[in-house]
This record gives structure tokens, sequence and C-alpha cells, in this order.
């Protein structure tokens, strides 16, 4: 596949839908999503990095957690084209773009005031929606550490072999990551630890 184009103004298209990267954009001025083109909040570097994992990775069902305008939802699946896709968001607003794209295509869910803490509800996702296959998990929600561990600890164990546990923005709520690690690791995601071969990884931001 041809590298995204992506316009100055931060406007690019994949599989036939616009997005409009609001990355920088304070989280309040950030423009809803319309029918037109979904709002994305990640950067070139991180669109890049999900270009290159999607080189030599297909996983067949993906779970965001956090969905924020359904950027990256539309985004995620258009570009790994898995057979099924769930994600959660602890926003009660639903966003009708996205309601509008789950609602057309086969498969795939979306569930708005819902926690990445509800262990019980991903669990029923992972076992119906997701028809007990996920191989892909893709944190970019609360980046509190409770919450991230409380997810990871209920959907790590539910991962395929083979599978990937993506924390994105790890060091945006914590100091465990340092600046020193973050000029090392400036655009990529960090492939930190393997276990029973599955991957998580923690994404730093650029
Ligand atoms: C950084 S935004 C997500 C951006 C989106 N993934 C994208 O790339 O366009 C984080 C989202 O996580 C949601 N969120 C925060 N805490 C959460 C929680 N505990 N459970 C689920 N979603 C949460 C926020 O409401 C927000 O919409």
């Amino acid at each position: 596949m041809d590298p995204i184009k992506i316009s100055p103004g931060g406007e690019f298209s994949l599989g036939g839908k616009n997005f409009v990267i609001e990355g920088e954009v304070p989280a309040r001025d950030r423009r809803p999503s319309t029918s037109e083109a979904f709002t994305i909040v990640k950067s070139e570097p991180y669109l890049r990095a999900y270009e290159d994992l999607a080189s030599n990775f297909s996983p067949r069902s993906i779970l965001e957690l956090g969905i924020f305008q359904g950027g990256s939802y539309v985004f995620l699946d258009k570009l790994f084209n898995p057979c099924r896709m769930s994600a959660v968001e602890i926003s009660p607003k639903p966003v009708v773009p996205l309601l509008h794209y789950v609602s057309r295509t086969e498969n795939r869910f979306v569930h708005f005031a819902t926690s990445q803490r509800d262990g019980e509800m991903l669990k029923q996702i992972v076992l119906g929606e997701l028809a007990d296959e996920v191989d892909l998990v893709v944190d970019d929600a609360c980046h509190a550490y409770e919450e991230t561990k409380a997810s990871f600890e209920f959907l790590f164990p539910l991962l395929q072999p083979g599978g990937i546990y993506l924390i994105e923005d790890w060091s945006w709520a914590t100091t465990l990551i340092t600046n020193h690690q973050m000029l090392l690791f400036p655009t990529a995601m960090l492939c930190l630890t393997s276990y029973s071969n599955k991957s998580c990884c923690w994404a730093l931001p650029p």
C-alpha cells in the first residue's frame, strides 16, 4: 500500500474516508467529526507507525479503548481491514458519523458510556462481538496508570497468541517514562515486552 499522503493542513484520505488530524488542537476546540471527515487525534509519526505495523501484521479482530470523535476507529479499520472491530468510550455522547459508519459495516461495534475499567463489559465484547479472537488492542483512552492497568489485566490474557497490545501516549500521565527515553525514541512505537508469544507496546508521543 502507498504511504498515506497528509496535506499541510493535516487532512488525508484512506479507504474512501476523509480524516482531519487535530492532535495539536486543545481538546475543547477540536472539530466534531462530520459526514465529510472524521477527526483523528494522532500525529503523523503515530500514523506512520501504524502504517509500518500494518505492513506485516493482519489482526482478525481489533478492540480500541478511547474513541473520541471516531477518527482512529475508522483509520484502524481501513488500515488493517479486520474481520471484526469494537471500541469503548467513557463519554456518553455518541458520535453520529461513527454510528452511521458502524451501522453500514458488518461486525463493527462501538460502546459509548463505557469505561476501560469495566472488565465484565470488555470480556463480553471480546467473547461475543470479537468471536474470542482479539489480536490487536489499542489503548488510547485514559492514559492514567490504574485505568491502563485494569484494562491490561482484563484484556491481555484474552489476546490471541501473536497478538499485540498497544498502549499509546504512556508518558502523558506517568513519570515512569523519562525525557531521556523520549529523546531516544522520539516517534516510534516502543515494543518493551513480549509474553507467551504476545507483545505489549508502549507508544511515546513525539
Ligand atoms: C486521546 S482521546 C482518543 C483519541 C482517538 N483514539 C483518536 O486517536 O482520535 C482519549 C479518549 O478516551 C476517553 N476516555 C478517557 N477515560 C476513559 C476511560 N476510563 N474509559 C474509556 N474511555 C476513556 C476520552 O473521553 C477520550 O475521548
